[in-house]
């Protein structure tokens, strides 16, 4: 009897203290978690904790800059003192961008036009507009979603729909990445910052988008660790919902403006290697992506999307009438 008293009092005092322990490692764990969004979406835009652009080079290169988000990293950057080279498809948009910024900021402005969705040629003369630009940060940012959240073998133009949106989603990271690193190597400085989206934990009925936005996410993890030791920080940055033209959405506490959604983003550079880049977005997050069971996760995605969904249909069908 003393036998079996012992072993239970052994053994449960042991799975006691296991629990105690692992208890404390979570309490740790949610601690600094919660420590680390306090630094990044508190102090680091009060304090100016993240890196500053002008002391990585004199330029900065924004795809996608005439609108939304990359427009907004792009009067950000001016506001912090660098140059900015604009890059997106509408001469006449760029220039008004030029314009607004050198409204706010002493810095020059050099506009590229160029359209992402087509082949790689374009490339090479991107590379030329470029050459000879001591470029401390480039802004991954163009970026194309679904018109309306559909199945995949429904999508109007699937083909060229698709064709063109893992040219822009993806060639234009990959291509303007390698073309821009070699001189950021060299100095042993420079900052790349990719814009996915929060879809890239799983959006079912934007399937393509999303799973482009997985591979900016695993492309920007990855090449940050090859870089680290080189002096070049990569950060992928994955958004929910921006007040913008692509989102059609009005700003409110969880879909922020353009700009206020950027000058939050950009202080965290340098700080969080993957982040959402806004509070609200972070609480989002927390919810969605460290609370919720995955499956729970992917089932509340489907059924909003077949909402937005339905509402499109519905829109299109009394347009055709
Ligand atoms: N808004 C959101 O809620 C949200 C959420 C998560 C992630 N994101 C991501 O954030 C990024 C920016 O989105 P946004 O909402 O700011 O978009 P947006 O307001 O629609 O702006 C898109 C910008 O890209 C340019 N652009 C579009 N197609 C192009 C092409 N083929 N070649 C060159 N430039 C092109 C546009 O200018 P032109 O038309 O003049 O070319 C414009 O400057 C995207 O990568 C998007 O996936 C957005």
């Amino acid at each position: 009897m003393d036998a079996a008293a012992n072993f239970y009092n052994t053994y449960s005092s042991t799975f006691a203290l296991l629990g105690v322990g692992l208890c404390g490692w979570q309490l740790i764990k949610l601690i600094c978690y919660i420590l680390k969004a306090v630094r990044s979406f508190l102090l680091a835009p009060l304090l100016n904790l993240g890196l500053q652009p002008k002391k990585l080079g004199s330029w900065a290169v924004v795809t996608g800059a005439t609108d939304g988000i990359g427009k907004a990293y792009a009067i950000a950057l001016a506001k912090k003192g660098a140059n900015i080279v604009l890059i997106s498809r509408t001469a006449s948009k760029l220039d008004a961008v030029a314009e607004e910024i050198s409204a706010v900021a002493n810095v020059q402005t050099k506009c590229i036009t160029a359209d992402f969705s087509g082949g790689v040629d374009i490339y090479g003369s991107i590379y030329k507009d470029l050459e000879g630009l001591d470029i401390g940060i480039l802004i991954n940012n163009v970026g194309m979603s679904y018109e309306y959240p559909e199945y995949l073998h429904q999508v109007p133009n699937r083909d060229e729909t698709f064709d063109r949106m893992l040219h822009i989603n993806i060639f234009s990271v990959t291509f303007m990445t390698t073309m821009i690193l070699p001189q950021m190597v060299a100095k042993r400085k420079g900052a790349i910052v990719n814009i996915g989206s929060a879809s890239c934990f799983g959006f079912p009925l934007l399937t393509v988008y999303a799973a482009s936005k997985a591979y900016v996410d695993s492309f920007s993890k990855n090449l940050a660790v090859e870089y680290a030791d080189k002096g070049i920080t990569v950060q992928s940055i994955y958004p929910f919902l921006v007040s913008t033209k692509m989102s059609r959405t009005k700003p409110n506490f969880t879909a922020p403006p353009a700009q206020k959604f950027a000058d939050s983003a950009l202080s965290t550079l340098g700080l969080e290697p993957a982040t959402t880049g806004y509070f609200a977005h972070w609480l989002l997050g927390s919810i969605y992506h460290e609370l919720l069971p995955f499956g729970m996760m992917m089932k509340l995605s489907y059924s909003m999307c077949q909402g937005v969904r339905a509402k499109a249909l519905k829109k299109i069908a009394a347009k055709k009438k």
